[in-house]
């Protein structure tokens, strides 16, 4: 598709998004900055973007492949990748499969305890409030969904886990956790958005048991490129 890359609309911690000529379409450009701690650990590690782009189309491919609405159009150039346009919902959508990370710091779970069906936790995405975790009833006093809006992306979110977690299972690896973002398309359909990458997700390696994802950076560990690289090999290995 011929499109020219337009304004800077929206920079978030690890993504720009540029308007276009096609004004239902947006690229998004995947930085290499990492961050945690609501942004208070930063670096830049290269190619990131790069890895994190990758990852993300081939894992929206695989969604869409089953019916699942996703903003991924193409991969343009490395690191960028254009989308449909999306009304994104202040809405941080995880799911579980083991228990890991802030869970275990909140509640009374086993370390690694396997939860089936998933578990399905929705937190408000507002750094300012330190992204708090919600229930129905104050994301409807929020406005930030109705209560079939929220239904509805329980049930989208419970298929994406399904499809994600056999196919990455087939590929060696072991989906813990991760966290979608949804948003309104022009047709006010409800579509996947954002990204489905290694900062997004707990990914652990199924024979070895590594961690292949952003926990590495969060704890100081080394080794944080070679994981996003192992994940983008194993997943892109037809
Ligand atoms: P948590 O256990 O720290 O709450 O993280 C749950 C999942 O959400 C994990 O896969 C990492 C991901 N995540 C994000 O994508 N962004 C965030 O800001 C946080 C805290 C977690
Ligand atoms: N995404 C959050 C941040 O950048 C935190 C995290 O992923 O742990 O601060």
């Amino acid at each position: 598709m011929n499109i020219k890359v337009g304004k800077l609309i929206y920079s978030g911690k690890a993504k720009d998004v540029y308007e276009t000529d096609h004004s239902d379409k947006v690229v998004v450009k995947f930085r290499d900055d990492i961050t945690a701690g609501d942004g208070e650990k930063k670096d830049s590690l290269q190619l990131k973007g790069y890895y994190n782009s990758i990852i993300s189309s081939k894992l929206f491919e695989v969604l869409e492949a089953e019916g699942i609405k996703t903003q991924f159009i193409e991969l343009i150039k490395s690191g960028e990748m254009l989308s449909n346009k999306l009304e994104m919902i202040p809405l941080e959508v995880i799911t579980r499969n083991v228990a890991a990370g802030s869970l275990l710091r909140k509640f009374p779970f086993e370390d690694k305890q396997v939860f089936e069906p998933p578990i399905i936790q929705m937190d408000y995405k507002n750094d300012a409030f330190h992204d708090p975790m919600l229930n129905d009833d104050i994301s409807i006093a929020l406005n930030l969904a109705t209560k079939e809006e929220l239904d509805s992306i329980r049930e989208i979110t419970l298929k994406i886990n399904k499809t994600l977690k056999e196919f990455l299972a087939n590929k060696g690896i072991n989906l813990v956790d991760f966290k979608i973002e949804f948003g309104y398309d022009k047709n006010q359909n409800i579509v996947l958005g954002d990204e489905v990458s290694p900062d997004t997700c707990r990914y652990w390696d199924i024979e070895t048991c590594d961690v292949l994802d952003k926990d590495l950076f969060r704890k100081g560990e080394c080794g944080v490129m070679d994981a996003y690289k192992k994940v983008a090999s194993m997943i892109l290995d037809p």
